[in-house]
């Protein structure tokens, strides 16, 4: 029980890693803060954490705001009364061509993965400095190699890399660890609408496995287990580093 006594607060909890990062947490005995802007995805994670005996409560707010990130921070304070750890996990993919991308779509996925995660961040660092707490920014294997379709996701995970290690130094004299936790596939709700984008969505799926050497897509689970090492004094010495988690499918040339 590495969290026994702490808080976390997490963006985007009410969906898929989001929700598995607050779930596991939990279980490591932290008082989680969910949040979420669709107010009935928080409410769904808060009723699974309590079913299982975990406590927790929700922010319902939209972390691309100021606003929204200031809220969430002070409600993380309100109920738990400190702050140890800050997961940006939050996050908006818009698949489409440059050519075709409209410029407030951009602007969309921009606000919410990149801005979102300074102001959230912004908000929280003088109460994580009071821990000496730690931030673990959720990016994307698509920061280091991409596809067509993904530039304004890429991009903005691309810019939460280099604001990991911008904020990794400036945070450390006060102690605050920030490090990126680069997902591969997992299986959410985000992932199955990108393969039910495709033609075929089934063959699609079985197409993508090819290209992950451990055989498998990745889980919620997979991605938490990171996040809380990281977030925890056994990684007391890691700050401004991204960690991949993807089954080894950056590794691979081509599929064979
Ligand atoms: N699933 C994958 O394969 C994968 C791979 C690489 C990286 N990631 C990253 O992991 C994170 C979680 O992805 P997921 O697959 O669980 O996605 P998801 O779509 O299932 O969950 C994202 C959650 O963020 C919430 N959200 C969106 N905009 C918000 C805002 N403005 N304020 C607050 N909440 C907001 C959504 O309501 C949703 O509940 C994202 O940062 C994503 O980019 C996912």
């Amino acid at each position: 029980m590495r969290y026994t006594g702490r808080v976390a607060a997490v963006t985007g909890a009410g969906s898929g890693i989001g929700r598995g990062i607050a779930e596991f947490l939990a279980e490591e005995g932290a008082f989680v803060l969910l949040n979420d802007v669709r107010a009935e995805a928080a409410d769904s994670s808060k009723k699974i954490l309590t079913e299982k005996g975990f406590r927790s409560e929700i922010a319902v707010s939209d972390i691309s705001t100021r606003e929204g990130a200031e809220f969430m921070v002070n409600e993380a304070l309100r109920h738990g009364e400190r702050l140890d750890l800050l997961v940006n996990c939050a996050a908006r993919q818009i698949i489409k061509p440059v050519e075709d991308l409209e410029v407030e779509e951009w602007d969309t996925v921009l606000n919410v993965n990149l801005k979102g995660a300074f102001l959230c961040s912004k908000a929280a660092f003088p109460f994580l400095a009071q821990q000496r707490g730690a931030i673990v920014n959720i990016c994307s294997v698509h920061a280091q190699a991409t596809v067509g379709g993904f530039a304004s996701y890429a991009a903005s995970k691309a810019g939460i890399v280099a604001l990991t290690r911008a904020m990794a130094i400036e945070f450390a004299p006060k102690g605050v660890r920030v490090n990126a936790v680069s997902p591969g596939t997992i299986d959410t709700p985000l992932v199955q609408a990108y393969f039910d984008s495709c033609p075929d969505p089934v063959r699609a799926r079985s197409e993508f496995l090819k290209f992950h050497p451990l055989g498998r897509f990745g889980t919620p689970r997979d991605i938490a287990e990171m996040v809380a090492f990281l977030g925890s004094q056994q990684a007391g010495f890691i700050t401004g580093t991204e960690i991949v988690v993807d089954g080894g499918m950056t590794a691979l040339l081509f599929a064979q």
